[in-house]
């Protein structure tokens, strides 16, 4: 690409030497104070904008997640969000907790009629802004920076006297800015102290100053250097609220606001999952799930994050993308091996040791706190999925704690089974598989009935104690034999020798569990041998009583041998 020479090496206004202190800060301590700007900057970007009946119920939305200060829309600018804000105003909908806010341009007409579609409301922030950029004074206004101060100081003087007129109403006054990061900073800082020396705020009514990063222009650093030299050099800094709004044209906008706190900004203005004209406001959710993360309390609550996105796309026909942070289908799965297994075993630890803080490894939160399942949302099996996954998932959802030295083989076959189907393996189809493979394999060898007694010889030590009487079905023929031996499952192996097959195998291991998920109680019995071709062969036998299970375990290791070495044909 060599057109990148058509552009500045950095294109943005930054300020100049000063101390910053932002940098040395490592943490936020408390959330700003939140603004939803969805109704309007992420409303006026939409393909299709929310009707009516859609913005009440957005507005709902938001309040219900805890928004305090919500921007309605531009009243002066289209009859819709005129008549919702009477609506909202009318029909008595606003909450007493809950403020709106307006936005204005800086020009006679529209803000008179913003006043007019305000009447009768209790509390209200008006927004006035004008556009403040080299660029756009430059092309669009060809104004110089007198004239673009005269309409601020201009819109602020007709704000405060309209405002004046209407005493039943406690308004609040924000100025923005606009286009506030192209913008000469010490300009930045003169026009916005025209503004703050009109409307004059005092503790009881402070005043905000927005910063609008309209277009994102710089790495988020420069942005923070450009708040913190804005809080420096405003009038009245006391009483201002520096509110921020960042935008996200670099993809970098939550990083920018972070950081813009971090340098005295005070209050974001933003969107749910970063919706907004081009690449986006800044994501309000990411943001406030950030803080929660860092163990503060973010005022807002996401705990019933699917019920939001749901809501969400409803509303706006735009869709959540599967890896958005904290919220996407996909942002708590684990498909890798190591990720599942390193899960696996953190949340066996949590279980374990019940800590009071959250450290597993690989999910930053706890997924129950934004109503994430682990079984159905965490451990995800695909081909790049590894033993300890599976493990996980047929312990969780079915109760098989399979032998450690198990593990690997069903982790390869479940891998296989995705891997051709090119599909990833829901908790069901790891189960069907499983099943259908290792459990209660009953062909060609069925052992139908199995009697078992003890006796013990106190003088020997050698002695075979353990006595099967069984009933054993083999290709259509029925035997009734008797076997003994110094266990259970060496009794049943003696005594299927004497069925004449070739019954040629070492035992390696057993072992066997209640299943704790089943409730109808079983028992799961796992036996491994070794064939005369020196391969293992795994056997699982599930049964209420946990005698036969191990006996049904060793079946089915057996009748998985014959497949291979074909003892019985
Ligand atoms: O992005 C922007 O600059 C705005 C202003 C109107 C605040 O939305
Ligand atoms: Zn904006």
């Amino acid at each position: 690409m060599k057109n990148h020479v058509k552009y500045h090496i950095g294109y943005y206004p930054a300020p100049g030497q000063m101390e910053y202190t932002w940098m040395k800060k490592d943490h936020i301590e408390k959330a700003p104070a939140w603004c939803s700007v969805d109704l309007r900057d992420g409303n006026q970007a939409l393909i299709v904008p929310m009707t009516l009946e859609e913005k009440i119920d957005y507005f709902k939305l938001l309040v219900d997640i805890g928004f305090k200060e919500i921007e309605v829309g531009f009243p002066a600018a289209s009859e819709t969000e005129y008549e919702f804000l009477r609506k909202l105003i009318e029909e008595d909908l606003i909450p007493d907790d809950v403020t709106v806010q307006v936005l204005t341009q800086a020009r006679s007409h529209i803000i008179e009629e913003t006043f007019e579609a305000l009447k009768g409301i209790k509390r209200a922030v008006v927004h006035l802004y004008n556009s403040t950029s080299f660029a756009q004074r430059q092309q669009v206004f060809r104004a110089g920076k007198d004239e673009i101060i005269e309409i601020a100081r201009h819109g602020a003087t007709m704000v405060k006297q309209l405002a004046a007129k209407y005493p039943e109403s406690d308004f609040t006054f924000e100025y923005s800015p606009e286009s506030f990061t192209g913008t000469e900073m010490d300009f930045a800082a003169e026009i916005c102290n025209v503004v703050i020396d009109i409307w004059k705020p005092t503790p009881e009514k402070k005043v905000i100053i927005n910063l609008p990063a309209t277009v994102e222009m710089s790495m988020p650093h420069v942005f923070a250097n450009q708040v913190e030299y804005m809080c420096a050099n405003l009038h009245d800094r006391e009483n201002l609220i520096i509110s921020l709004h960042p935008h996200n044209d670099r993809g970098c906008a939550v990083a920018a606001a972070e950081l813009g706190i971090l340098a005295g900004g005070d209050r974001i203005e933003g969107t749910l999952f970063g919706n907004g004209e081009r690449t986006g406001n800044v994501d309000i959710v990411t943001l406030a799930m950030n803080l929660f993360s860092h163990g503060v309390d973010p005022q807002l609550n996401f705990a019933n994050m699917p019920q939001i996105v749901t809501e969400y796309e409803k509303f706006t026909d735009l869709k959540v993308n599967p890896r958005q942070p904290y919220a996407g289908a996909l942002v708590f799965a684990a498909f890798s091996g190591s990720h599942q297994d390193a899960i696996a075993k953190g949340m066996n630890w949590v279980k374990e040791k019940n800590p009071d803080k959250w450290t597993v490894p690989y999910l930053p939160i706890d997924p129950h706190d934004v109503s994430r399942e682990y079984d159905a949302d965490v451990i995800r099996i695909n081909s790049q999925s590894g033993k300890g996954g599976v493990a996980y998932v047929l312990e969780q959802n079915y109760g098989f704690d399979l032998p450690q030295a198990m593990r690997a083989e069903i982790g390869y076959m479940m891998k296989d089974i995705s891997d051709k189907a090119h599909e990833e393996l829901s908790p069901a189809g790891i189960y069907e598989a499983f099943a259908k493979e290792y459990i209660n394999d009953f062909a060609p060898i069925d052992i139908t009935h199995a009697t078992f007694s003890h006796f013990s010889d106190t003088k020997m030590e050698d002695s075979d104690s353990m006595t099967v009487k069984m009933r054993v079905v083999i290709e259509n023929q029925v035997y009734n034999l008797e076997g003994k031996g110094n266990g259970r499952l060496d009794a049943v192996a003696n005594g299927l020798r004497q069925t004449g097959y070739h019954f040629d195998y070492k035992f390696i291991t057993y072992s066997e569990h209640a299943i704790s998920a089943d409730s109808n109680s079983k028992a799961a019995a796992y036996v491994c041998i070794e064939g005369p071709d020196g391969s293992k062969y795994w056997g699982v036998g599930t049964h209420a009583d946990i005698i036969l299970a191990s006996v049904n375990a060793l079946v089915s290791a057996l009748n998985r041998m014959n497949k291979k070495i074909h003892f019985v044909n």
